[in-house]
């Protein structure tokens, strides 16, 4: 599925991400807590990101506020050109939908519903119907991401791998303006995270845009840039000079690691 066939330079300079000082508090009970203290962060085309910091640091709530899954207590978000600020809940839930594509750690699949019908899901969702086939279009985005022979698989019949594939060919479906991870490999192995890393890298190679959070400083290293984040702040923000393939790592763990059937 060639969802980007043509990134120009005038699009690789527009941000497809601006935060101008955004906040969020939660208010639990008579205590605030203020998970982000003014984020601002601005992410262009094509480029792949990714978010570090301890546990606690705001990185969720961070993510939930660039794909639009929740509002900022204050400070302004544009979203490809779009201030989002001023939307009412369905523009909101519109946006999210036609721009947005979201991956989490827990893959988020109906149980006992196909891949193909899984991955269907956000273009029935679309109350616009903007495309007209969404089952061609979900087996489109299930051979992408290298699933043909499992569409009619339901999750229990997957590999934690498969449904996180399954969950990446959800987030593609809509040809989304960017792709938020947030954990993606946090319930999967060393080998089943590099061949997820595998496909992020080919996707942005195609021109994709992709955010995604990280605890592993050797997965960062598949990113373009790394974004670490301390008490709801913006700490440091390097870019990756030579970025390591993940194929590359992928095939030389599997040259490594002794075949367990021998
Ligand atoms: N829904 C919520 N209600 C109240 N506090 C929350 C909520 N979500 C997150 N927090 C708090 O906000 C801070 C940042 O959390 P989070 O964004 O989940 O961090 P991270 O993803 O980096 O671990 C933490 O102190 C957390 O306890
Ligand atoms: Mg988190």
């Amino acid at each position: 599925m060639s969802t980007h066939p043509s990134v120009n330079s005038e699009q690789s300079i527009q941000p497809v991400i601006e935060t101008r000082q955004l906040t969020k508090n939660y208010q639990m009970g008579t205590v605030e807590v203020r998970a982000l203290r003014g984020i601002d962060l601005t992410i262009r085309r094509s480029e792949f990101v990714a978010i570090m910091g301890a546990s606690g640091s705001g990185k969720s709530t961070l993510m939930n506020l660039l794909g639009c899954l929740d509002r900022p207590t204050s400070g302004e978000y544009l979203l490809d050109g779009v201030n989002t600020n001023s939307m009412r809940p369905d523009e909101y839930a519109d946006i999210r939908n036609q721009k947005i594509g979201f991956v989490f750690q827990g893959f988020n699949l109906l149980p006992r519903t196909t891949a193909l019908e899984n991955v269907e899901l956000p273009l029935l969702y679309d109350r616009h119907q903007r495309v007209t086939n969404p089952a061609t279009a979900a087996r489109l985005a299930l051979e992408r991401v290298g699933l043909a022979d499992r569409l009619h698989h339901i999750p229990s019949q997957l590999s934690g791998g498969q449904q996180q594939r399954v969950a990446i060919a959800r987030a593609l479906v809509n040809q989304p303006a960017i792709i938020f991870a947030d954990e993606p490999t946090g319930n999967l192995d060393s080998r089943t995270s590099m061949d997820i890393f595998t496909l992020f890298q080919e996707l942005n190679d195609e021109g994709i845009t992709i955010v995604m959070v990280t605890h592993e400083r050797d997965f960062a290293q598949y990113a373009r840039r790394i974004v670490e984040m301390r008490d709801g702040l913006i700490r440091r923000d390097t870019p990756i000079t030579s970025r390591r393939s993940a194929r590359t790592d992928l095939l030389n763990f599997q040259n490594h690691t002794p075949d367990e059937s021998c």
